[in-house]
């Protein structure tokens, strides 16, 4: 017995060599550790990470081999088990009567570069990473997700104290205007009924425990950005943009808008990458204004395709380019966000993950 508690000591010592690549702290003091065993010269453990759709498995499968086997005395083998606790954006506490734990605003200076259409392939391929994840349409006038996620027109039900229930699709908790309104009849409102039905997506929908909530808006830097992040903390924008120089002029305004709001920048998007609008723009803008660089999806014409019949290229066709482009997007977004709500904590956070 003791010599099984001596040998679980020496396995836990040499984890703290293990560093979280993007945390970079130890693995234990970011009690990411948990459940270890050690039999028959196996040691088996759980990690738990910030994000399911941690791209870092692999790392730390061979960074714990590394610190393990030939390190601690009689251990052989390593076998790692993977678990996961989104951490709450603190902002959040209390703010909101909803489980969230993040909120992530998807935006653009510009109309039609693709907002809409990544918001809803990462939103699902956080989903398919194992996340709990909400999609917000908050293009009131011109509500494109219920088509994009193959969701119609449609009166959500209520909960027993008249909370909108959100739809479900691909995994993923949806909540539109475009529901809410018959198609093909134009909303014509001002900025403050806007802003009310902002805050009644939040106060009034039945959201259920949501790691990260997606909010697509509409273009420009105008009401609907303001609403938001006058509504609820946001834990980050997205920018959008495509390659060529005009809708780099756009999204750098885009950019500017959510610095003035004291919003985070995760990073800026480069849709539609290629032959036609050419390439590299957003990376420059990124480094520009001294951003994250977060990807960039091809120009291809099955996430069009994907968009107007109800099945995202992150379904259809996950392993197209685009659907990977989309599906590592996710693993760098989160990631981001994790490190974003981790790293910025000014003393080291013990026990950091609940
Ligand atoms: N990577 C891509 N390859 C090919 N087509 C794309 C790509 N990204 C988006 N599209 C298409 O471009 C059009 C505009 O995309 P989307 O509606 O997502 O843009 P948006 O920025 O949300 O527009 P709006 O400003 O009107 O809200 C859609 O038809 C969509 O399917
Ligand atoms: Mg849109």
């Amino acid at each position: 017995m003791s010599s099984q508690s001596t040998r679980h000591d020496a396995v836990m010592a040499a984890l703290r060599n293990v560093n979280d690549p993007e945390l970079h702290r130890d693995i234990v003091t970011l009690n990411m550790v948990r459940d270890l065993q050690v039999e028959d010269g196996v040691a088996s453990f759980t990690i738990v990470l910030t994000t399911p759709a941690c791209p870092l498995k692999d790392v730390f499968i061979r960074d714990c081999r590394e610190a393990l086997i030939g390190k601690v005395e009689g251990i052989k083998d390593v076998q790692i088990k993977w678990d996961s606790r989104v951490p709450t954006d603190k902002r959040l506490h209390g703010r909101l009567d909803t489980n969230m734990r993040s909120i992530i605003a998807v935006s653009s200076g510009k109309g039609g570069v693709g907002k809409s259409t990544v918001s809803v392939n990462l939103a699902i391929a956080l989903a398919q990473s194992g996340a709990r994840v909400g999609l917000l349409d908050a293009d009131i006038l011109g509500p494109n997700i219920p088509m994009m996620v193959g969701l119609g027109f449609g009166q959500p039900r209520l909960t027993p104290d008249r909370k909108l229930i959100p739809f479900e699709a691909f995994g993923v908790q949806v909540m539109s205007m475009g529901f809410l309104t018959e198609p093909g009849k134009p909303l014509v409102w001002r900025g403050p009924m806007l802003h009310g039905v902002i805050r009644q997506f939040f106060n009034d929908v039945a959201w259920d425990q949501v790691d990260y909530l997606i909010v697509d808006l509409p273009p420009g830097t105008g009401d609907a950005q303001l609403s938001l992040a006058q509504s609820v903390p946001l834990t980050g924008a997205i920018i959008v943009t495509q390659p060529q120089d005009v809708a780099i002029e756009d999204a750098a305004k885009g950019l500017g808008m959510f610095e003035e709001l004291n919003v985070p920048i995760l990073g800026i998007i480069e849709n539609m990458s290629g032959e036609f609008f050419g390439e590299g723009g957003g990376e420059r803008l990124a480094a520009e204004r001294d951003v994250p660089f977060l990807g960039r999806i091809p120009m291809e014409a099955r996430v069009r395709v994907g968009g107007d019949s109800g099945r995202p290229v992150i379904v259809e066709s996950p392993d197209s380019p685009a659907g990977a482009a989309f599906r590592s997007l996710a693993g760098t977004v989160a990631s981001r966000i994790s490190v974003m709500m981790l790293s910025e904590a000014d003393a080291v956070p013990l026990n950091v993950i609940e």
